[in-house]
């Protein structure tokens, strides 16, 4: 083997070896740097690691699944979900598949809830006439419809108005323009005063508008 390393006939080949061999070297100790770097992300991977176990072991045990008799022995159960007729009812037919408290993000109508208990019975949902009844008041009562968000007519953006208040978009352009040339909004006058404006819808929606 003429590898040429060993050889040192020419100071050029000296000179190769010893740049040979300084590379070598560096290459060895960057080597070695990125060993260390790869072993310090390892270690702080495991750290992660050994911090997230117990964290996921604990969502685990702690997650939703539960029996009707769970319920029972923790007080109050879904303290989310207010008491009153229908609540244990809900927690046992709608806690099988999620978790019951999941309504409370879902507030609506009667008839929605009633068209969400529909679907709940396509995905599989057993209950009884009564029981679904009983579910039904509870959920209307306690989960209605939020009512509708306020505007503030002064600083909504046209996007805003436009979508907040039913009227078309030039309309709301529109607002926005005479807002800026002629000030801010005091009354439900003012606004009638803007050319083009839907005066229907304006006052269809005067109980939420905020000047
Ligand atoms: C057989 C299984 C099952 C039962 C029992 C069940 N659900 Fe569901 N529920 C689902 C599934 C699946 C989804 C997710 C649907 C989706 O992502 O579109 C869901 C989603 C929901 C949602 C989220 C909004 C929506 O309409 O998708 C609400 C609210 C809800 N369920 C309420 C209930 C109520 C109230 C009950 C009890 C009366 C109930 N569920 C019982 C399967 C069930």
């Amino acid at each position: 083997m003429n590898s040429g390393k060993g050889t040192p006939c020419t100071s050029s080949a000296t000179e190769g070896i010893f740049r040979g061999k300084s590379d070598d070297l560096n290459q060895r100790k960057s080597v070695r740097a990125h060993i260390k770097t790869v072993a310090s992300r390892v270690r702080f991977k495991t750290s992660k690691m050994v911090i997230g176990a117990p964290i996921l072991l604990a969502a685990f045990v702690f997650s939703p699944v539960f029996t009707p008799a769970q319920a029972q022995e923790q007080q109050p159960a879904f303290p989310i979900l207010p008491s009153g007729p229908g609540k244990e009812t809900l927690v046992k037919i709608c806690g099988s598949c999620h978790s019951p408290d999941n309504v409370a993000l879902h507030g609506q109508s009667r008839e929605d809830w009633q068209a969400t208990l529909a679907k709940m019975v396509g995905y599989g949902m057993s209950a009884s006439d009564e029981e679904l009844n009983e579910v039904l008041d509870y959920l209307a009562k306690n989960f209605p419809k939020p009512p509708p968000a306020k505007i503030n007519v002064n600083k909504a953006t046209a996007v805003e108005l436009e979508l907040g208040l039913g009227i078309s978009s030039k309309q709301a352009k529109a607002l926005v323009e005479y807002r800026t040339k002629k000030g801010n909004f005091k009354s439900l006058d003012d606004l009638r005063k803007v050319p083009d404006i839907d005066n229907k819808k304006v006052i269809e929606n005067k109980d939420r508008l905020i000047y």
